[in-house]
Protein backbone atom coordinates (compact mmCIF):
# COMPACT_ATOMS: atom_id res chain seq x y z
CA UNK A 1 0.00 0.00 0.00
CA UNK A 2 1.41 3.50 -0.99
CA UNK A 3 2.35 5.34 1.82
CA UNK A 4 -0.35 8.44 2.94
CA UNK A 5 0.90 11.88 1.95
CA UNK A 6 1.21 14.36 4.66
CA UNK A 7 1.43 18.15 4.47
CA UNK A 8 2.20 20.04 8.28
CA UNK A 9 0.55 23.61 8.73
CA UNK A 10 2.54 25.45 11.61
CA UNK A 11 5.30 22.85 10.48
CA UNK A 12 8.68 25.07 12.26
CA UNK A 13 6.87 25.47 15.44
CA UNK A 14 6.94 23.08 18.60
CA UNK A 15 4.62 20.45 18.21
CA UNK A 16 4.85 20.78 14.03
CA UNK A 17 8.89 19.87 14.40
CA UNK A 18 7.77 16.77 16.41
CA UNK A 19 5.04 15.67 14.06
CA UNK A 20 7.43 16.36 11.38
CA UNK A 21 10.15 13.46 13.11
CA UNK A 22 7.08 11.21 14.08
CA UNK A 23 5.93 11.23 10.12
CA UNK A 24 9.09 10.76 9.08
CA UNK A 25 10.28 7.68 11.58
CA UNK A 26 6.71 6.04 10.29
CA UNK A 27 7.09 4.31 6.73
CA UNK A 28 3.19 4.36 6.53
CA UNK A 29 3.62 8.40 5.72
CA UNK A 30 5.46 10.67 3.45
CA UNK A 31 5.73 14.26 4.34
CA UNK A 32 5.47 15.56 1.01
CA UNK A 33 5.16 19.27 1.93
CA UNK A 34 5.42 22.22 4.76
CA UNK A 35 3.40 25.33 6.01
CA UNK A 36 4.55 28.08 8.48
CA UNK A 37 4.02 31.85 8.51
CA UNK A 38 7.46 32.02 9.33
CA UNK A 39 8.71 30.25 6.43
CA UNK A 40 11.91 32.15 5.14
CA UNK A 41 13.00 29.00 2.74
CA UNK A 42 11.69 27.41 -0.21
CA UNK A 43 12.37 23.55 1.31
CA UNK A 44 12.03 22.05 5.15
CA UNK A 45 15.41 19.10 5.49
CA UNK A 46 13.38 16.24 7.22
CA UNK A 47 15.02 14.87 10.54
CA UNK A 48 17.34 11.61 9.91
CA UNK A 49 16.93 11.90 5.96
CA UNK A 50 18.43 13.34 3.12
CA UNK A 51 15.25 14.34 1.94
CA UNK A 52 14.01 18.20 1.79
CA UNK A 53 10.01 18.76 1.01
CA UNK A 54 8.94 22.17 -0.35
CA UNK A 55 8.46 24.98 2.57
CA UNK A 56 5.54 28.25 2.28
CA UNK A 57 3.84 30.63 3.83
CA UNK A 58 1.00 30.25 1.32
CA UNK A 59 -0.66 27.10 2.16
CA UNK A 60 -3.35 27.05 -0.84
CA UNK A 61 -0.55 26.94 -3.33
CA UNK A 62 1.51 24.32 -1.62
CA UNK A 63 -1.35 22.31 -1.79
CA UNK A 64 -2.17 22.73 -5.24
CA UNK A 65 1.50 21.75 -5.55
CA UNK A 66 1.85 18.79 -3.44
CA UNK A 67 -1.34 17.30 -3.47
CA UNK A 68 -1.29 15.71 0.21
CA UNK A 69 -4.15 13.39 1.31
CA UNK A 70 -3.90 15.20 4.89
CA UNK A 71 -3.36 18.35 6.12
CA UNK A 72 -1.73 18.31 10.18
CA UNK A 73 -2.54 21.74 11.47
CA UNK A 74 -0.83 22.44 14.79
CA UNK A 75 -1.20 26.75 14.54
CA UNK A 76 -3.36 28.75 16.21
CA UNK A 77 -6.87 28.74 15.90
CA UNK A 78 -7.15 31.43 13.03
CA UNK A 79 -4.95 29.95 10.66
CA UNK A 80 -6.19 27.03 11.12
CA UNK A 81 -9.93 27.76 10.82
CA UNK A 82 -8.69 29.42 7.55
CA UNK A 83 -6.03 26.24 6.80
CA UNK A 84 -9.36 24.37 7.20
CA UNK A 85 -11.44 26.28 4.45
CA UNK A 86 -8.72 26.25 1.73
CA UNK A 87 -7.33 22.34 2.62
CA UNK A 88 -11.53 20.89 2.21
CA UNK A 89 -11.98 22.83 -0.67
CA UNK A 90 -9.22 20.99 -2.32
CA UNK A 91 -10.25 17.62 -1.04
CA UNK A 92 -7.50 17.45 1.42
CA UNK A 93 -8.54 15.59 4.78
CA UNK A 94 -7.96 17.26 8.30
CA UNK A 95 -6.21 16.36 11.21
CA UNK A 96 -6.26 19.83 13.78
CA UNK A 97 -4.27 19.59 17.10
CA UNK A 98 -4.58 23.53 17.69
CA UNK A 99 -6.74 24.53 20.67
CA UNK A 100 -8.86 27.49 21.46
CA UNK A 101 -10.92 26.58 18.26
CA UNK A 102 -14.86 27.52 19.70
CA UNK A 103 -17.98 25.55 19.25
CA UNK A 104 -18.75 27.13 16.27
CA UNK A 105 -15.67 26.77 14.43
CA UNK A 106 -15.74 22.89 15.17
CA UNK A 107 -19.22 22.96 13.73
CA UNK A 108 -17.71 25.11 9.89
CA UNK A 109 -15.45 21.94 10.33
CA UNK A 110 -17.61 19.23 10.13
CA UNK A 111 -19.49 20.74 7.83
CA UNK A 112 -16.68 21.81 5.32
CA UNK A 113 -15.32 18.06 5.92
CA UNK A 114 -19.04 16.51 4.76
CA UNK A 115 -19.70 19.24 2.38
CA UNK A 116 -16.51 18.26 0.80
CA UNK A 117 -16.36 14.39 1.04
CA UNK A 118 -13.46 14.72 3.51
CA UNK A 119 -12.35 13.38 6.99
CA UNK A 120 -11.63 15.42 9.96
CA UNK A 121 -10.01 14.77 13.38
CA UNK A 122 -10.25 17.90 15.34
CA UNK A 123 -8.60 16.58 19.23
CA UNK A 124 -7.38 19.33 21.54
CA UNK A 125 -5.79 16.24 23.25
CA UNK A 126 -3.77 13.74 21.67
CA UNK A 127 -1.94 12.18 24.07
CA UNK A 128 -3.52 8.51 24.49
CA UNK A 129 -2.82 8.48 28.67
CA UNK A 130 -5.30 11.69 28.57
CA UNK A 131 -8.04 9.95 26.88
CA UNK A 132 -7.75 6.77 28.95
CA UNK A 133 -7.71 8.89 32.12
CA UNK A 134 -11.28 10.56 30.53
CA UNK A 135 -12.68 7.08 29.88
CA UNK A 136 -11.77 5.90 33.67
CA UNK A 137 -12.98 9.18 35.10
CA UNK A 138 -16.20 8.83 33.51
CA UNK A 139 -16.75 5.49 34.50
CA UNK A 140 -15.20 5.53 38.06
CA UNK A 141 -18.16 9.33 38.38
CA UNK A 142 -21.15 6.77 38.55
CA UNK A 143 -19.15 5.36 42.12
CA UNK A 144 -18.23 8.35 43.68
CA UNK A 145 -20.05 11.28 45.08
CA UNK A 146 -16.91 13.41 45.71
CA UNK A 147 -14.44 14.31 43.25
CA UNK A 148 -12.07 17.05 42.93
CA UNK A 149 -9.14 17.81 40.09
CA UNK A 150 -5.56 18.44 40.17
CA UNK A 151 -3.90 20.12 36.82
CA UNK A 152 -0.26 21.07 37.14
CA UNK A 153 0.68 22.93 33.74
CA UNK A 154 3.89 25.38 33.12
CA UNK A 155 3.96 29.12 34.57
CA UNK A 156 3.28 30.26 30.78
CA UNK A 157 0.10 28.88 30.26
CA UNK A 158 -2.45 31.58 29.52
CA UNK A 159 -5.62 29.97 30.90
CA UNK A 160 -6.80 28.40 34.03
CA UNK A 161 -8.14 26.00 34.97
CA UNK A 162 -7.08 24.05 31.66
CA UNK A 163 -9.32 22.83 28.88
CA UNK A 164 -8.64 19.45 29.48
CA UNK A 165 -9.73 19.81 33.15
CA UNK A 166 -13.12 21.68 32.70
CA UNK A 167 -13.72 18.76 29.47
CA UNK A 168 -13.12 16.22 32.14
CA UNK A 169 -15.11 17.56 34.80
CA UNK A 170 -17.96 18.06 32.31
CA UNK A 171 -17.83 13.87 30.73
CA UNK A 172 -17.67 13.08 34.83
CA UNK A 173 -21.13 15.38 35.31
CA UNK A 174 -22.41 14.13 31.99
CA UNK A 175 -21.63 10.16 33.02
CA UNK A 176 -23.15 10.74 36.50
CA UNK A 177 -25.95 12.42 35.58
CA UNK A 178 -26.07 14.81 38.46
CA UNK A 179 -23.59 16.92 40.85
CA UNK A 180 -20.84 15.88 43.12
CA UNK A 181 -21.04 16.75 46.41
CA UNK A 182 -19.48 19.32 47.58
CA UNK A 183 -18.26 19.48 51.25
CA UNK A 184 -17.96 23.30 51.57
CA UNK A 185 -15.38 24.49 53.83
CA UNK A 186 -16.60 26.35 57.26
CA UNK A 187 -13.93 28.91 57.40
CA UNK A 188 -11.43 29.26 54.34
CA UNK A 189 -8.42 31.34 55.66
CA UNK A 190 -7.42 32.02 52.40
CA UNK A 191 -9.98 33.05 49.70
CA UNK A 192 -9.67 30.89 46.53
CA UNK A 193 -8.01 27.97 48.60
CA UNK A 194 -11.45 25.18 47.43
CA UNK A 195 -10.39 26.03 43.87
CA UNK A 196 -12.74 26.60 41.55
CA UNK A 197 -16.05 24.52 41.37
CA UNK A 198 -18.22 23.10 38.58
CA UNK A 199 -21.12 21.50 39.94
CA UNK A 200 -19.63 20.33 42.92
CA UNK A 201 -16.30 19.09 41.49
CA UNK A 202 -13.33 21.45 42.57
CA UNK A 203 -10.76 22.24 40.19
CA UNK A 204 -7.08 23.54 41.30
CA UNK A 205 -4.39 24.69 39.02
CA UNK A 206 -0.99 24.90 39.93
CA UNK A 207 1.41 27.21 37.41
CA UNK A 208 5.06 26.34 38.01
CA UNK A 209 8.37 26.79 35.92
CA UNK A 210 9.47 23.19 35.36
CA UNK A 211 6.24 21.70 35.04
CA UNK A 212 4.98 20.20 31.70
CA UNK A 213 1.40 19.58 31.64
CA UNK A 214 -0.11 16.68 34.67
CA UNK A 215 -4.06 16.28 35.69
CA UNK A 216 -5.00 14.26 38.47
CA UNK A 217 -8.29 13.48 39.41
CA UNK A 218 -9.40 12.45 43.01
CA UNK A 219 -12.41 10.52 43.36
CA UNK A 220 -13.69 10.13 47.42
CA UNK A 221 -16.21 7.95 49.68
CA UNK A 222 -16.57 6.84 53.11
CA UNK A 223 -13.24 4.85 53.85
CA UNK A 224 -11.74 5.33 50.60
CA UNK A 225 -10.68 7.66 47.66
CA UNK A 226 -9.25 6.55 44.54
CA UNK A 227 -6.92 8.67 42.39
CA UNK A 228 -6.63 8.86 38.67
CA UNK A 229 -3.14 10.89 37.53
CA UNK A 230 -1.73 11.36 33.79
CA UNK A 231 1.85 13.16 33.51
CA UNK A 232 3.20 14.63 30.14
CA UNK A 233 6.88 14.16 30.23
CA UNK A 234 7.59 15.78 26.74
CA UNK A 235 5.22 16.56 23.53
CA UNK A 236 5.87 12.66 22.10
CA UNK A 237 3.50 11.76 23.88
CA UNK A 238 1.05 13.45 21.54
CA UNK A 239 2.68 11.53 18.81
CA UNK A 240 0.89 7.62 18.62
CA UNK A 241 -2.47 10.04 18.54
CA UNK A 242 -1.71 12.08 15.82
CA UNK A 243 -0.34 9.36 13.64
CA UNK A 244 -3.12 7.23 14.23
CA UNK A 245 -5.25 10.57 13.54
CA UNK A 246 -3.70 10.46 10.18
CA UNK A 247 -4.18 6.96 8.83
CA UNK A 248 -8.05 6.94 10.66
CA UNK A 249 -9.32 10.09 8.89
CA UNK A 250 -7.78 9.60 5.49
CA UNK A 251 -11.03 6.16 5.70
CA UNK A 252 -13.45 8.61 6.99
CA UNK A 253 -15.88 11.51 6.28
CA UNK A 254 -17.39 14.34 8.31
CA UNK A 255 -15.83 15.14 11.70
CA UNK A 256 -14.52 13.23 14.85
CA UNK A 257 -14.36 15.15 17.67
CA UNK A 258 -11.11 14.29 20.31
CA UNK A 259 -8.70 11.26 20.20
CA UNK A 260 -11.45 9.02 22.73
CA UNK A 261 -13.75 8.50 19.16
CA UNK A 262 -10.84 7.04 17.51
CA UNK A 263 -10.01 4.91 20.40
CA UNK A 264 -13.71 2.61 21.23
CA UNK A 265 -12.91 3.34 24.82
CA UNK A 266 -16.66 3.18 25.32
CA UNK A 267 -16.32 -0.62 24.22
CA UNK A 268 -15.62 -2.13 27.44
CA UNK A 269 -17.45 -0.50 30.01
CA UNK A 270 -20.84 -1.24 28.58
CA UNK A 271 -23.19 -2.89 30.49
CA UNK A 272 -21.21 -1.46 33.77
N1 LIG B 1 -3.96 18.71 20.51
C1 LIG B 1 -2.91 18.50 21.28
O1 LIG B 1 -2.68 17.40 21.82
C2 LIG B 1 -1.93 19.62 21.47
C3 LIG B 1 -0.70 19.43 22.14
C4 LIG B 1 0.19 20.50 22.25
C5 LIG B 1 -0.14 21.72 21.70
N2 LIG B 1 -1.35 21.89 21.08
C6 LIG B 1 -1.73 23.14 20.43
O2 LIG B 1 -1.06 23.20 19.18
C7 LIG B 1 -0.89 24.58 18.82
C8 LIG B 1 0.57 24.83 18.48
O3 LIG B 1 1.35 24.63 19.62
P1 LIG B 1 2.95 24.83 19.59
O4 LIG B 1 3.42 24.59 20.97
O5 LIG B 1 3.52 24.04 18.47
O6 LIG B 1 3.06 26.39 19.25
P2 LIG B 1 4.23 27.14 18.48
O7 LIG B 1 4.00 28.59 18.70
O8 LIG B 1 5.55 26.55 18.83
O9 LIG B 1 3.95 26.80 16.93
C9 LIG B 1 2.93 27.35 16.16
C10 LIG B 1 3.43 27.49 14.75
O10 LIG B 1 2.33 27.96 13.94
C11 LIG B 1 2.83 28.94 13.06
N3 LIG B 1 1.76 29.84 12.65
C12 LIG B 1 1.12 30.77 13.40
N4 LIG B 1 0.22 31.42 12.65
C13 LIG B 1 0.27 30.88 11.42
C14 LIG B 1 -0.42 31.13 10.21
N5 LIG B 1 -1.33 32.11 10.11
N6 LIG B 1 -0.11 30.38 9.13
C15 LIG B 1 0.85 29.44 9.19
N7 LIG B 1 1.55 29.14 10.31
C16 LIG B 1 1.25 29.87 11.41
C17 LIG B 1 3.91 29.69 13.86
O11 LIG B 1 4.81 30.37 13.00
C18 LIG B 1 4.57 28.54 14.63
O12 LIG B 1 5.66 28.00 13.92
C19 LIG B 1 -1.43 25.38 20.01
O13 LIG B 1 -2.78 25.72 19.75
C20 LIG B 1 -1.35 24.41 21.15
O14 LIG B 1 -2.26 24.69 22.19
C21 LIG B 1 -2.23 20.88 20.97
Amino acid sequence: MKPITVVVHGALGKMGREVTAAICRDPDLDMVGAVDIQAIQEHLALPNTSRRVPLSSNLNSLLQNCHPQVLVDFTIAEASMSAARIATKQGVNLVIGTTGLSDDNIREIDQLSKANKVGAVVAPNFALGAAVLLHLATTAARFFDHAEIIELHHHEKADAPSGTALATARAMLQSRGKPFIYSPTKKENLSGSRGGQIDGVAIHSIRLPGLMASQEVILGAPGQTLSLRHNIINRECYMPGVILAIKEVVKRQGLVYSLDSLLNLGRDDEGV
